[in-house]
């Protein structure tokens, strides 16, 4: 029994069952012993692989679409360049690069807010990006103003509530502690219309409520987010609960705190709570779509130029990796929302 589960097991005791959401968030966040608390999973030797760590062509790309909302924004004069969930700060220094070299006047606009919970991970961040970046515990500490917010596996790492149709009525899912240790089960009947017996469906309140606020902020303050994780645009897939550990899955009650724990982000959702916010949400690409049409086949292949053979051959799985359909071009979604008075952001539409 490793020290988290140990921490569940008392709480367990004293509160009961934990709804999957309490479990997922404990798992992932808690203070002591929390799997984004207590290192750096990212990467080959780690637990897994994100887009920004599979190319730097991602992020430069990424950074041509901010360079391109912000002159359609009138060029402001100030911005804020906001990332939820930086990881080792990969995806900004990219983006950053990429801006610096298309767009020098938004370098000049631009402050760097990074809103990131993990100790170990804000450090990895400081080594990336040095100069002025300004760190934050959530999105509602960043200072007012219009800005450019990018989310890459940020949300799949917001914890989700799972409930299941059983006997006719819906239940909240839940993780008790049996003879056997950490066990999936059934807790409180809830409210839910529909449904089928055995179906299971993923509600996140902490997600949505960060949407909304997101929402408000562009709605508000003027400025575009773009969304990138995995999931689905349409109805709920059921059980996306996964845990991973160096490349691999894991039951999720196996070795708490040790293992990434994600579920697919319901971007129908995600898009109705930026919208009750106030932004306007453009329908959704898939990460394939929106690579393609910004130019990654043309910047691949300037990096391949000039590159020896093992060079070229490396390039080339990236580029695959990134947007092959099979690979990561459509399970992974790209959304963006912005301020209302905005056109819509190429390429989300004409
Ligand atoms: C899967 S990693 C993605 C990292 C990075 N965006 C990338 O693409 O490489 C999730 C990131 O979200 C951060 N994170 C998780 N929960 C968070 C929360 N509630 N608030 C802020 N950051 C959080 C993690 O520490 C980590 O930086």
């Amino acid at each position: 029994m490793n020290r988290l589960e140990a921490v569940l097991g008392r709480l367990i005791a004293e509160e009961g069952p934990l709804p999957i959401d309490r479990y997922m968030g404990l798992c992932l966040g808690h203070p002591q012993f929390g799997y984004y608390m207590t290192r750096d999973p990212l990467g080959e030797k780690g637990d897994f692989l994100t887009a920004p760590e599979v190319s730097q062509v991602f992020g430069e790309l990424i950074g041509v679409w901010c360079a391109a909302v912000w002159a359609s924004m009138g060029r402001p004069r100030h911005i804020n360049l906001v990332e939820l969930g930086p990881g080792r700060g990969t995806l900004m220094a990219d983006v950053r690069r990429a801006i610096g070299q298309t767009a020098p006047a938004l370098a000049q606009a631009l402050s760097i807010h990074l809103v990131e919970t993990s100790p170990v991970l804000r450090a990895a961040q400081r080594e990336r990006l040095d100069g002025v970046v300004e760190w934050h515990a959530s999105l509602a500490d960043v200072p007012d103003g219009p800005m450019l917010c990018l989310a890459n596996e940020f949300f799949d790492a917001i914890p989700v509530r799972q409930i299941e149709r059983r006997g006719g009525r819906w239940h909240e899912r839940v993780v008790g502690l049996t003879d056997s240790g950490l066990t999936l089960g059934l807790g409180l009947e809830v409210e839910q219309p529909g449904g089928e017996e055995g179906d299971v469906a993923e509600l996140s309140p902490a997600r949505e409520e960060i949407a909304r606020s997101l929402g408000r902020r562009l709605a508000g303050h003027g400025g575009a987010a773009l969304i990138i994780d995995y999931g689905h645009l349409g109805a709920g897939p059921g059980d996306t609960l996964q845990a991973m550990r160096g490349h691999r899955f894991v039951p999720v009650t196996h070795a708490p705190g040790e293992s990434d724990l994600t579920a697919h982000v319901d971007f129908a959702a995600l898009g109705r709570a930026l919208a009750a916010g106030g932004a306007v949400v453009r329908p959704a690409l898939t990460q394939r779509q929106f690579l393609l049409a910004m130019g990654l086949e043309t910047r691949f292949s300037r990096l391949a130029a000039g590159a020896d053979a093992a060079a070229a051959a490396q390039l080339a799985r990236q580029q695959a990796r990134l947007a092959e359909e099979a690979q990561m071009g459509n399970l992974f979604k790209v959304l963006a929302a912005t301020m209302p008075t905005l056109p819509t952001p190429y390429p989300f539409g004409p």
